[in-house]
């Protein structure tokens, strides 16, 4: 392979975080169809806004707030709702849920879950995202469960997060987790990206980005190396391929 395709490869693969197979858009266009609106929405871990942005697009929220404590998403996602004329609409704080004191009558997490889980526990997340869902509201959870893979290049896809820090429950885990917390799922969805096939250069720049990045946000430095070499099985399994976000697991809950 040359220096060309491997970039235009790496390019791709980071291509493919922002356009999702166009799996956000998707999600909320569904979700656009509930009856009588999605209301307040709150969007958590919203990143650079790409999910909340998704949302507000779809004309069917009175507002759409996004939280992420990265206060260098926070001024992206700004800029791009500026950009889409949607900043009327949107609201975009660098803060956590414990400063947020409104009710909500959508509260969404797309792809945000195993990184909150990085820093709380499954159960006092979803009691705080209970306690500010109005009492008719709606919980949106979306993103990868391991459970799902369809082979082996989507296990590793999974195994890669895992072993960067990421905390992967499974769907059934999430499920009761929310019964705890007094939530039941109404509705599934599972939707298929479309992500191409990575090769071991761009798992290995995966691992290195997302080491500097969770080191940007305060957490110790992995031994990125030894990592690889844990992986190895796995990576040889997959006949040295991976996909990463391949499919995306939309659940809608709601109060019991
Ligand atoms: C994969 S990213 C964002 C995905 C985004 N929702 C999208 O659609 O592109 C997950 C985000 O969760 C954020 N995050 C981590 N811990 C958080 C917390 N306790 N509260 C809110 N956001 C958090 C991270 O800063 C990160 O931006």
């Amino acid at each position: 392979m040359n220096t060309l395709e491997e970039r235009s490869e790496a390019q791709a693969a980071a291509l493919h975080y922002v356009r999702m197979g166009g799996v956000r858009e998707r999600v909320a266009a569904v979700l656009a169809r509930t009856p009588g609106g999605l209301g307040r929405v709150l969007d958590i871990g919203t990143g650079e806004g790409l999910f909340a942005l998704a949302v507000a697009a779809t004309g069917a929220a009175e507002t759409v707030f996004g939280i992420d404590p990265h206060e260098g998403c926070i001024v992206n996602a700004r800029r791009i709702a500026r950009h889409r004329e949607l900043e009327a609409v949107c609201r975009f704080e660098a803060v956590t849920l414990d400063r947020v004191s409104d009710d909500f009558d959508t509260i969404t997490l797309f792809l945000a879950l195993p990184d909150l889980l990085r820093g709380i526990d499954i159960d006092p997340l979803f009691e705080s995202v209970a306690a500010r869902l109005a009492p008719a509201g709606r919980l949106v959870i979306a993103g990868g469960f391991p459970e799902s893979a369809g082979d082996a290049t989507e296990a590793l896809g999974f195994a890669l997060h895992r072993a960067i820090g990421y905390v992967l429950p499974t769907r059934a885990d999430v499920q009761a987790a929310l019964g705890r917390a007094g939530l039941e799922v109404t509705e599934h969805r599972s939707d298929d990206t479309g992500a191409e096939p990575i090769g071991p250069r761009e798992m290995a720049e995966f691992l290195l980005r997302e080491n500097s990045y969770a080191m940007a946000r305060g957490a110790a430095a992995a031994d990125v190396s030894g990592i690889w070499d844990d992986l190895g099985p796995a990576v040889m399994q997959a006949h040295g391929r991976a996909r990463m976000d391949a499919r995306i697991d939309t659940l809608v809950a709601m109060r019991m």
